[in-house]
């Protein structure tokens, strides 16, 4: 029989354009991943990459979820929102790339690293996106 106390899920919501919170659904993860004793380098990996999409979400979207399972093997972050969606993916991924606004830019972000340090800090990506509905972005942190 499967051991449900081996696994644990946890939703947090995430409002686009509201900079007051942007980042607690990551330092939230980030601290039950510590609270139950997760590898430190995968817990830095998935710290940077969910802070990274739940960025995308405040400037990007409208609204969304941050989504994190764990198990002892592995950690998954799916990061799933309402908004104007990605038209090119593959653009996107480029490094460098970015649509964010002067007024964003002028905070500090928009330099078009997101979704590249999200690739190189887990062990696997998928997004999903269909334009004006949305985008879901899928990460898969081994535990090795
Ligand atoms: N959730 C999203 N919804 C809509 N578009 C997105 C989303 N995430 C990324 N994008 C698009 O992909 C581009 C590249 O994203 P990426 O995270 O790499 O860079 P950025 O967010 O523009 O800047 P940075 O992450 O370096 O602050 C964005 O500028 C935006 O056009
Ligand atoms: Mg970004």
């Amino acid at each position: 029989m499967k051991d449900i106390s081996a696994s644990l899920h946890f939703e947090f919501e995430v409002h686009g354009g509201d900079f007051n919170k942007a980042g607690d659904a990551s330092s939230r993860v980030k601290r039950i991943l510590q609270q139950i004793g997760a590898n430190p380098t995968v817990i830095r990996r998935v710290a940077v990459a969910c802070y990274e999409a739940e960025m995308n979400v405040v400037i990007h979207a409208r609204h969304g979820f941050v989504m994190l399972d764990a198990d002892p093997s592995r950690v998954l972050i799916v990061v799933e929102d309402e908004g104007p969606g990605i038209e090119d993916i593959a653009m996107a991924m480029t490094p460098g790339f970015s649509t964010a606004p002067d007024s964003v830019r002028e905070m500090g972000f928009g330099a078009g690293m997101g979704l590249p340090n999200m690739k190189n800090c887990s062990s696997l990506m998928e997004i999903k996106s269909e334009k004006g509905v949305g985008t879901m972005v899928r990460m898969v942190f081994e535990n090795a």
